[in-house]
């Protein structure tokens, strides 16, 4: 392991930068409900959601990345990264990766660039690799981004998955620091269980069945989830997830000022939060507004809070997710003192009626 400063052998990825990006396009539950077999109450009370942005037919998950990293960038104070990793499920296409394109259009050709796959859990997953680089020496600053447009795999016709997602991307940027610093980040848990990959999938278009349509149904080139039991798996791996990480660093939840879960459902949020014993208020809820944006919501909560000003300098924050693997993850770090977002996330756009 190398030292940053003379003296000192605790190399630490630090955060410095945050953006987020949502489509311009809010869809609310009206306009859901204006085509499919659904309402505005049943919406609201089983997911907390109000609207969610879509991705323009033209708009690919890298256009997303590229604005997110770009804000990112900016709100670091500098337009470096020797690194950059995407999390996604839906790469632009399936081979080559998204982030060495999304390095390219961000002028940072020559940087090390690599996606990582764990669905909703992606961003928890990058974030861990994206620290390694740094810890490992391999790199001195990593753009680490969550990025997805669900609404390319979810049919629009399915009731169930098409209220509850939404496009959009996050972005964080490390640097090398040290363990005492703001915006240190601190214990990590992954975890998964491919016994239970049918829980979440998208079942054709890879290596085992390939998206030919003479071949495939029309459900199997499109996202499926069973909605109930993923709810009950990730009430119970966020909280292990999140008690584990805590347990790493010797710390309770007392310690944790800001809980910031992957945006799945607000009933899961809050059950999760209560159940840890953590008041609702320090719970992170950007769901009702972006939906669940896969790898895309733990960046996009942080960039909301910021803005809010929810999040305090020196503060602990706690990330948990889970998704498609199944998969889950848990990162503890201190708050840094980030300037302001210079950009909005988004100019928001309202739905035809
Ligand atoms: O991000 C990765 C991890 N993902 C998650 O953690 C998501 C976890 N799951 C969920 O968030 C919830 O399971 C859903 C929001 C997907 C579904 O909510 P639910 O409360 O679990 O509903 P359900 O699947 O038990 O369905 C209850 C009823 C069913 O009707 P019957 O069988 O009781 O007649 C569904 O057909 O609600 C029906 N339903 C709907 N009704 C109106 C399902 N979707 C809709 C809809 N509008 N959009």
């Amino acid at each position: 392991m190398s030292a940053t400063s003379a003296g000192r052998t605790d190399r630490t990825a630090v955060l410095c930068g945050l953006g987020g990006w949502l489509p311009r396009r809010r869809v609310g539950n009206d306009e859901l409900a204006a085509r499919l077999d659904t309402d505005d109450v049943w919406i609201r009370t089983r997911t907390g959601i109000r609207s969610r942005h879509l991705a323009a037919p033209h708009e690919a998950t890298s256009d997303l990345a590229v604005a997110a990293g770009r804000r990112a960038l900016a709100n670091s104070g500098t337009p470096e990264a020797d690194a950059v990793v995407v999390a996604t499920t839906t790469p632009d296409r399936s081979c080559p990766a998204t982030a060495p394109l999304v390095a390219a259009r961000l002028g940072l050709s020559g940087a090390a660039a690599f996606d990582i796959g764990a669905v909703c859990t992606g961003f928890v997953y990058a974030l861990t690799a994206g620290a390694g680089l740094v810890t490992s020496g391999v790199a001195d600053r990593v753009l680490v981004i969550g990025a997805d447009v669900y609404s390319r795999i979810v049919d629009p016709d399915d009731r169930q998955n098409a209220v509850v997602f939404g496009d959009g991307a996050g972005a964080v940027v490390l640097r090398a620091g040290h363990a005492d610093e703001a915006g240190a980040l601190g214990s990590f848990d992954l975890g998964s269980d491919g016994d239970q990959e049918d829980m979440i999938t998208v079942a054709a278009g890879g290596s085992r069945l390939p998206a030919d349509p003479a071949l495939t149904s029309h459900a199997e080139r499109h996202f499926a989830m069973r909605g109930k039991k993923v709810f009950r798996h990730a009430l119970s791996r966020m909280t292990e997830s999140a008690r584990t990480v805590l347990d790493r660093a010797g710390l309770t939840v007392d310690d944790v000022d800001r809980f910031v879960p992957h945006q799945a459902n607000l009933r899961i949020l809050r059950t999760v939060a209560a159940g840890l014993g953590l008041p609702a208020d320090r719970c992170a809820t950007h769901v009702e507004t972006a939906g669940n944006t896969g790898a895309a919501s733990i960046p996009l909560a942080l960039a909301h809070d910021h803005a809010n000003r929810a999040l305090r300098p020196g503060g602990r924050v706690l990330l948990t997710a889970f998704g498609g693997g199944l998969t889950w993850g848990s990162c503890l770090l201190t708050w840094p003192d980030l300037p302001p977002a210079a950009e909005p996330a988004h100019q928001e756009e309202e739905s035809a009626p």
